[in-house]
């Protein structure tokens, strides 16, 4: 968008029409770094004379964590006074999610047994067995169908592949009692849903997988769940839509929000219009030198603020997360409209108070469904409303080389938002900003 603006500016320039030109907006740099774009008005210093160790910098969506453990990495989180990670509450909304899939349960009970078996019986989409938050969504739907089984004091996440008879090890086959009779629960199969080049989340893995399930369970089958809803839709496509068989994802991607009137169960907003907003904020703050709370709890100068029940700030892990809410039949028409920023915190900056500034920020997969239909057109509203100039790195969501090979001069820019391909993999990026 950005780009577009600096071409046609430039153009407007050679043409003689520069009089004319400018608007409202700020001249964009069209090379992102170039003293061009970083002109003396600035108050805070080029990136010429600040090392890139001690730009900010924000970790986004895939939290540094030991990808076996879930332990955070703080030296990650940590790497400068201006570091900082966005992301959303992944318990809280994991435990939404179940409830979700349970109310459903609950409220269609004399119809939801489609064989009459006694036996309601579901199956599970994994995201990817190593990211926090694919774990927890597994989780929370264990612990509201009562299929879950602790050790160590945490519920069992790993995948189950088939369990025709229960005897699976990671899950139990569960009871809820609803209108005064009991139900047997049962997990039928689970998998990671990775490609065999690597990809987690894979949404046409998990389109495949559905069809082997189904040739396996057929009308066992009563209910699809999903770690998100690329995955979730992938296999409403391929199956469920057409056998009416209630299917539960996660983001409120806005394709999924509009399947609720056909028939798909419900998703989770994760908020990705407060997330996209704090990715980008935290940045601006860093780069304005003023508090970090600055249009987050604390009115900006445009008026821009979020209330408490949108998001947590977390200190010690140097985290933002935002909150999440259940969409489902009852209130899909509000959620139709997954790209529209947060109108609390849709006012412009003032350019001249909050100059442009460049910014490199990757998606660790530009095929995520999440990340590319929902999150970056978030990001490409935000950045014109804050001011920044963001050069927008679309990963392969395999390696973390495919994206830093993309950040071949970090000194170009004036601060970073990194979005791993895998959790444990800070340091691949810290080094480059560390040379
Ligand atoms: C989203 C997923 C997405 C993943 C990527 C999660 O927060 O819910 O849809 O694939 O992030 O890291």
């Amino acid at each position: 968008m950005k780009k577009t603006l600096a071409l046609a500016l430039a153009l407007a320039m050679v043409l003689g029409l520069a009089a004319c030109g400018g608007g409202d907006k700020p001249q964009q740099p069209s090379n992102p770094g170039s003293n061009a774009g970083t002109s003396a008005n600035q108050p805070t210093g080029t990136p010429e004379n600040i090392a890139n160790k001690d730009k900010p910098l924000v970790w986004f969506n895939r939290q540094p964590s030991n990808s076996s453990t879930g332990e955070l990495d703080m030296d990650a989180l940590n790497f400068n006074k201006d570091t900082y990670y966005v992301g959303f509450d992944a318990n809280q909304g994991a435990e939404l999610q179940g409830q979700m899939i349970l109310d459903y349960i609950t409220a269609n009970i004399d119809s939801i047994d489609r064989n009459g078996d006694g036996v309601i019986g579901y199956v599970l989409a994994i995201g990817d067995i190593g990211h926090n938050d694919s774990i927890a969504r597994t989780r929370g739907v264990r612990k509201a169908l009562d299929t879950a089984i602790e050790e160590g004091g945490n519920i069992k996440s790993d995948a189950v592949g088939i369990n025709a008879d229960g005897s699976a090890t990671a899950v139990k086959d569960g009871k809820l009692t609803i209108g005064g009779k009991e139900y047997t629960v049962r997990e039928l199969a689970s998998q990671e849903m990775k490609n065999s080049a690597g990809a987690t989340w894979d949404a046409a893995t998990a389109g495949n997988t559905i069809g082997t399930w189904v040739s396996t369970f057929g009308d066992q089958i009563d209910v699809v769940a999903s770690n998100n809803d690329g995955m979730g839709m992938a296999m409403f496509n391929a199956w469920s839509k057409e056998n009416k068989v209630p299917t539960f994802g996660y983001d409120a991607n806005a394709d999924a929000v509009a399947a609720i009137a056909d028939g798909y169960g419900g998703t989770i907003s994760q908020h990705a219009d407060v997330q996209a907003y704090l990715t980008l904020r935290v940045l601006r703050n860093a780069l304005d030198g003023v508090d970090i709370d600055t249009g987050i709890g604390t009115p900006d100068d445009a008026g821009n603020v979020l209330s408490p029940d949108v998001f947590k700030y977390v200190d010690a892990e140097r985290s933002y997360y935002a909150l999440n809410v259940a969409v489902t039949a009852d209130n899909y028409n509000d959620f139709l409209d997954a790209t529209k920023p947060y109108a609390p915190v849709a006012n412009q900056l003032d350019a001249t108070a909050h100059p442009t500034k460049n910014v490199w920020l990757n998606i660790y997969n530009s095929a995520d469904n999440f990340l590319s239909a929902t999150y970056q057109p978030l990001l490409q509203n935000y950045d014109d409303i804050l001011n920044l100039n963001v050069e927008y790195i679309g990963g392969d969501g395999q390696t973390e080389a495919n994206i830093t090979n993309r950040l071949g001069n970090p000194s170009q820019y004036d601060a970073f938002a990194i979005n791993m391909v895998k959790t444990d993999n800070s340091a691949s990026y810290t080094a480059l900003l560390n040379q």
